[in-house]
Order: C-alpha cells, then structure tokens, then sequence
C-alpha cells in the first residue's frame, strides 16, 4: 500500500483528536513516547494491526507491545501477579514493558500477540502519547515506527525518513527523552528480563528485592555474532569496542575520543542512551559504510546500548 503523503500533525488539542480519529478509523499513526517514536494502530481492529506488519515489513511471528494510559486499563487485559503489581506500581508510567497472561475475552487481535496467550503491555510516561491514549480511547498496539531491522526513530522526522508514504500521519512531539526502547519483563509468573532497555534491570531487581532470571536472548554473556540477528542497523558496517580507527572507518565516540559523531563526550550513559539511535540515523546520513564504535561500559544503560550495538553489528541477513 502506497499513500500519497503522511499528515504531520502537530502535538495540540486538535492533532491529538485528529490522531485519536484516525486510530478510530483504522489508519496507523506514528506518535512520540519517552523511549522512542512508536507505529500505532487500534488494538482491537485486526486489519489496522494488520497494516502494521505491513508498513515496517515485519514477520508476523514477532507479537507487539499494548499501549494503555493506566493500570486500570491494563487490568482489564491481563491478569497481574504480586510480582507484575509491584512492579507496575514501582514504575508505570516508565520506560517497562510487562508480558502477562491475557485475560480471556479481552478483545486483543490475535495479530498484535501473534497467536501467543501472553501480552506485552505498557503505560507510557509521555505527555504526547498520554493525550493520544486518552483521546482514542481503546488500547493501542504499537513497535517501533521504523521499517523492520533499521534503527528505531527518536524524532518525527526518523519516522518520515523510514515510513513516509506508507502510514497516514505522525504526530511530531519533538525528541524522545530516553532515547532507548523499554525493558521487557516477562512475569509468567517469574519475572525474566526479556530485553534489555531504558529501565535498567539493577533498578528493577533492586525493586524486586531478587535478581530477574535471564532469557537465552537477553544474557548478558557475549553471543556469537552469527546467533544474533540483524538489528536496529544502520546502513554502514560496524566494528565494536573500537580502540583505534582503522582506514576508511567513521569513528562513533564515547567519552574523551577525538570523533566526527560522540554518544557522549563527558561518557554518561543516560545521555549516551538518547542519542544512539539518533548518532546512527546520522551515520546513516553522512553516508557511512564502515562505522567504529568506541567501548562502552557495560553497566547500567550500557547494556542496553552495547545489546543494540551488538545487534547493529551482527553478519546482515
Ligand atoms: O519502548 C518500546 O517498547 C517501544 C515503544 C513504541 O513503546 N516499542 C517497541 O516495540 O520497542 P517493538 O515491537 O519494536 O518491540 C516489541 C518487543 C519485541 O521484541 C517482541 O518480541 C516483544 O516485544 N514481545 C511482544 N509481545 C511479547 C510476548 N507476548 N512475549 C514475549 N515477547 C513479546
Ligand atoms: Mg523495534
């Protein structure tokens, strides 16, 4: 499907009720949330989640995160364990997304969990995303706004440059704050770290009071390249914990490095989380084919970012 051009909307009264109506009527919306831009569609309308897959060409195994404004919301969906409600409780709305038992009858398009009886929901801490939530109404399903395997948008314009054309509108709230997609908890019922991201799991276990359980795809051990797949990729290659620059090779810094692109001159995590996708999508721009990667610690936010990395750099499909 080919539009002719995708509606920016701006993040007011009226785009927000533009934005709400056109989830209503099927469309697909991009709208900001504090991690990164995501690609909504109602919920419930299995031909709106549908035209999701479409637009990113994403394979339909991979199930997607529930948008909802609040834990009531997210109550009627699915069914909370002690551990999911102290963890809701602790840091809804943020930068968490729990997987849980869907509740029967709760009205989710088997698309958006991909035939799967578990759902992945999340409050988002946004204002643009609360006041899209609340002025559709319904439950809103959405990934990351970019095409399948590119990197994840944190401006408007990241989305235009990845999906425009294909989608009807984005609703342009600026730059994402935290730069990184949500950590993923599994409470089914014990609570896994299913992916690394803007929440750091210390901050979690620490929460919980015990250390989370580790899926295979979460470890925190380095994976061999050749099991990782293709991800969050820039166009350029990229070479990891880059102590030297070889020939040909754009330097993407951290830290006191001389570099054309640095995450974080002063080397702080949270800053440099905010600005990876944005540092890539620039790459990208200035034509990159070799991109180096300085190291970066792998504590904290760090390994949520060195796990993109690692992604990015993976042998391409
Ligand atoms: O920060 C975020 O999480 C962003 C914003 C837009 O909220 N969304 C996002 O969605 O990153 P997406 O679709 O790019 O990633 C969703 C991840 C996928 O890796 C998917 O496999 C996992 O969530 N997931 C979804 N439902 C699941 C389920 N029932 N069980 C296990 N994993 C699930
Ligand atoms: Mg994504």
């Amino acid at each position: 499907m080919t539009l002719t051009e995708t509606q920016v909307l701006k993040a007011d009264t009226a785009g927000l009720a533009r934005a709400g109506a056109l989830l209503a009527e099927g469309h697909l919306v991009a709208f900001p949330t504090e991690t990164v831009y995501g690609l909504g569609a109602d919920a419930r309308n299995d031909l709106a989640v549908a035209r999701i897959y479409e637009a990113k060409g994403r394979p339909s195994f991979n199930p997607l995160i529930v948008h909802l404004p609040d834990l009531g919301a997210a109550r009627a969906l699915c069914e909370f364990t002690p551990e999911a409600e102290r963890l809701a409780d602790a840091f809804w709305p943020g930068a968490l997304t729990l997987v849980l038992p869907l509740k029967k009858g709760a009205g989710v398009s088997r698309l958006v969990t991909a035939g799967l009886d578990t759902l992945a929901i999340r409050v988002p801490d946004h204002p643009v995303a609360q006041g899209l939530l609340r002025a559709f109404g319904g439950p809103v399903a959405a990934p990351s706004a970019n095409p399948s395997g590119r990197i994840s948008p944190t401006l408007a314009a990241h989305v235009l440059a990845g999906l425009g054309g294909r989608i009807e509108a984005v609703v342009d709230g600026g730059a994402c704050g935290v730069g990184l997609e949500s950590t993923i908890i599994g409470c089914l019922p014990e609570p896994t770290l299913l992916r690394a991201g803007g929440l750091p799991s210390e901050v979690i276990e620490a929460c919980l009071g015990y250390p989370l359980l580790r899926s295979v795809e979460a470890t925190d051990n380095p994976v061999a390249p050749g099991q990782l797949e293709s991800h969050y990729a820039p166009k350029g290659r990229v070479r990891l914990n880059a102590e030297i620059v070889d020939p040909g090779e754009m330097l993407l810094g951290f830290g006191h490095v001389d570099a054309p692109i640095n995450l974080s001159p002063s080397g702080d995590l949270v800053e440099a989380a905010a600005r990876l996708f944005g540092c890539l999508h620039e790459l990208d721009a200035m034509g990159a084919e070799r991109i180096a990667v300085s190291p970066i610690p792998d504590h904290g936010l760090g390994r949520a970012i060195n796990d993109r990395l690692r992604r990015a750099a993976a042998p391409r499909p």
